[in-house]
């Protein structure tokens, strides 16, 4: 059965972004090539991952993937982008616009997934809307060394304890990569 697994990078106090949705205090923080080199072992497991508009529009503009389609990084992973909006879609990729509940979309998910597992990409809240529905499994969290005044928030809900279970914890050059499972909120 498939793992829904968040794995994202995030800033010390819990900010995947600035408010300006950019990533430029990321991209500076010495010892990404080691964070990368497990996240490359991570993504071989996955079949399937789901983003928020806001992260899409992100990697569409700043990876300039209209104009160059064969940068979309995810080619052998099914991607869902949960979107109200019409989105632009990268010409050959296989990305499947959905909107709505978590439910409505899991049969498709699960499906799309295979035998490997899902990444959450993010946002937070996208995130939450899983842990709502009592189908997220992991946080992987690669922590950077750097604090910002507010920005977008790693996963606005409340998780404590009994939810939350460290598994690992790892350095990575100037990164700390923590690992905690999660149990749903119906103990299961
Ligand atoms: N540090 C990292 O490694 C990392 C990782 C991931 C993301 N990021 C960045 O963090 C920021 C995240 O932005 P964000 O928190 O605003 O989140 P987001 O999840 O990327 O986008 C949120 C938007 O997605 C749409 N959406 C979400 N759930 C939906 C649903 N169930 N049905 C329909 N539409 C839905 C809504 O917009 P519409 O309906 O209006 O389209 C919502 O406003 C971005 O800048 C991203 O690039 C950083």
């Amino acid at each position: 059965m498939s793992r829904v697994i968040y794995n994202t990078a995030t800033t010390l106090n819990g900010f995947l972004a600035d408010d300006e949705d950019s990533l430029s205090w990321l991209f500076v923080v010495p010892g990404a090539d080691q964070a990368e080199s497990s996240f490359s072992v991570f993504l071989k497991g996955v079949g399937a991952l789901v983003m928020g508009s806001t992260t899409y529009e992100w990697i569409l503009a700043h990876e300039s993937l209209l104009e160059n389609p064969e940068k979309w990084f995810y080619q052998d992973i099914v991607s869902f982008v949960l979107s109200s909006r019409p989105m632009p879609e990268v010409p050959g990729a296989d990305i499947r616009f959905r909107r709505g509940d978590v439910e409505g979309i899991w049969q498709e998910l699960e499906s799309a997934a295979g035998d490997r597992d899902i990444w959450l990409v993010g946002g937070g809240d996208l995130v939450g809307q899983f842990a709502d529905a009592g189908r997220l499994d992991e946080i992987r969290v690669s922590v950077a060394p750097v604090t910002l005044e507010s920005g977008k928030p790693l996963l606005p809900r409340r998780l404590e304890s009994d939810r939350l279970t460290l598994e690992s914890a790892r350095q990575a050059g100037q990164f700390a990569e923590l690992v905690y499972s999660v149990r749903s909120d119906s103990g299961g």
